[in-house]
């Protein structure tokens, strides 16, 4: 097991996905952990997070430097580095510039944790100010480059190593053997973390969370909500209520669909409310879609509020919130680092009901969740299933939203995700939807002349939603997607796709 200390660096959650990756445990804990609680934890290897912070500034995160005397190998990465070096009499260097970007890394020493790598220089990512300039005593220098002259340290004895790169990320390509090389030769730790391990660990979690309370969740048919409800209804059985509000803004029998499958295979406790006629009155000559989203988010408050009062007792909220929900935007560096996304919290009701959370998926990826959910046994059609988001076919109807707009969008939708899984690209897009314009043209069927609205189509290929490019569907295809749509959806006579990418357009058009 490893233990990741959190000095705040939005790669954590990366670290410990590519701990997880090569198939070991480990948990995240904040640096104000006290020695007790690690040695009782009793990690293979303890891995120091990089953050935000200069360590000379005020109120820079520290954890006792006892920790370097438990025998349990370090991996400081930046800050963490700079923490280590700090703590052992070395020296760092408060920065005049910094170092962002790509390095070329020259390698001195290629034990420990730079063993197994053939070339004598790689490329590394470099995300720092301070530097280290003096390694303390026993330790020695492995690698430098142009900007810093102690890259990477080890105290090859006390099994301490220190990177001043970015190992997690992908612009670091070699970054996976490094850490494998700790993991394995370093701290020798076994292989055997995977989704069934942190499926158990989820549940007694769970359990020990909740103990005999009652959860509400609100279910809305997509693949993080879903597996949460069914990880939780594992946990905790008939004391979880799910709610599901059909907004009226779903896609072409969606609902029913749901229904069936939540019904028929999960036994589950289900509140199916039927409250599409709502929302469409709330959004009646709505045309702005700051608006239209605001309205949606405000009524499906009020109804799921309506519902989770009548479950009596009541005290947890569990959510499907994952990690990239938590912080959306990676934006290079120095930015915020953390924005949550609101969209995904049922604004509000927590505290109006003293609700607690139950997050049992914040530290996954949506590959991750996906994983999950087949280890728990879920229908594939629902763990496959593209994103769709909360306001549903709303934004995707430019412009008003009515009940005739919403079929037209509905029958095209359908007619394209047909032809998308028809030829075996459901699975490898990220999203595939169909957008409704307000605005129509001119065009002729038979010998009449028509004027109807247009369809766009939106194809994206991504691996997180925080950045996508539109993916080249073979010509054949859409014309075949064009063809049958203009065809078999009456109100539609022009179909246009969409050629841009994330950023900086959006995937949703709104
Ligand atoms: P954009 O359009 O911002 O979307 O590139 C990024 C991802 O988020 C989804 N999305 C939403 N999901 N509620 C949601 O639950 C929303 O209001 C919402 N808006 C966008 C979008 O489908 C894409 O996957």
């Amino acid at each position: 097991m490893i233990l990741i200390i959190d000095f705040g660096s939005q790669y954590n959650q990366l670290i410990a996905r590519r701990v997880r990756e090569a198939g070991v445990y480990c948990r995240i804990l904040p640096p104000a952990t006290d020695l007790e609680e690690i040695r009782r934890i009793r990690p293979d290897g303890i891995i120091l997070s990089g953050g935000p912070s200069s360590i000379y500034a005020e109120n820079s995160p520290r954890i006792d430097a006892g920790i370097f005397s438990l025998g349990i190998p370090v991996l400081g990465i930046c800050y963490g580095m700079q923490f280590m070096i700090h703590s052992l009499g070395g020296s760092v260097k408060r920065a005049d510039k910094g170092e962002y970007g790509f390095a070329e890394l020259i390698l001195a020493d290629q034990k420990g944790i730079m063993g197994g790598i053939e070339a004598s220089a790689i490329q590394v990512w470099m995300s720092h100010g301070d530097s280290v300039s003096a390694v303390p005593q026993g330790f020695i220098t492995m690698a430098q480059t142009r900007n810093s002259p102690c890259a990477a340290v080890a105290d090859h004895e006390k099994k301490l190593y220190g990177l001043q790169f970015h190992p997690e990320v992908e612009h670091t390509p070699q970054g996976h053997i490094i850490l494998s090389n700790f993991l394995f030769d370093v701290c020798q730790c076994r292989k055997e973390w995977n989704m069934a391990s942190f499926a158990d660990e989820a549940v007694l979690d769970i359990q020990k969370t909740v103990g005999g309370g009652k959860v509400i969740l609100g279910l809305s048919g997509g693949v993080d909500s879903s597996v949460t409800a069914v990880l939780v209804h594992k946990a905790i059985g008939p004391n979880l209520t799910c709610i599901f509000v059909d907004n009226g803004l779903l896609r072409k029998q969606e609902a029913e669909k749901l229904r069936k499958m939540f019904a028929a295979s999960l036994d589950m406790d289900i509140v199916f409310v039927d409250a599409g006629e709502r929302f469409l009155s709330a959004l009646a000559g709505v045309e702005d879609p700051e608006r239209k989203r605001k309205i949606i988010g405000k009524v499906f408050i009020e109804v799921f509020e309506n519902e989770a009062m009548r479950i009596r007792g009541a005290e947890f909220l569990a959510q499907g919130t994952l990690y990239p929900d938590i912080i959306e935007s990676v934006s290079a560096f120095g930015g915020p680092t953390s924005v949550i996304k609101s969209h995904h919290n049922v604004g509000g009701l927590p505290e109006k009901m003293n609700l607690k959370l139950v997050e049992p998926l914040k530290f996954l990826f949506k590959d991750e969740v996906r994983r999950l959910g087949e280890e728990l046994g879920m229908d594939a059609e629902l763990i496959w299933r593209q994103p769709f988001p909360g306001p549903g076919l709303a934004i995707r109807v430019l412009g008003e939203v009515t009940e005739k707009r919403l079929n037209i969008l509905r029958e095209a939708d359908a007619v394209l995700l047909e032809e998308i899984r028809a030829a075996g690209l459901y699975r490898k897009l990220w999203q595939t939807f169909a957008v409704l314009l307000p605005i129509r043209s001119v065009g002729v069927m038979g010998d009449e002349r028509t004027y109807e609205y247009i369809l766009a189509i939106r194809a994206v290929a991504s691996k997180d939603a925080m950045t996508a490019d539109w993916a080249r569907l073979p010509h054949d295809l859409l014309a075949a997607i064009s063809t049958r749509i203009i065809n078999e959806v009456r109100g539609v006579n022009r179909v246009v796709y969409d050629i841009s990418s994330k950023p900086p357009s959006t995937i949703e058009w709104e």
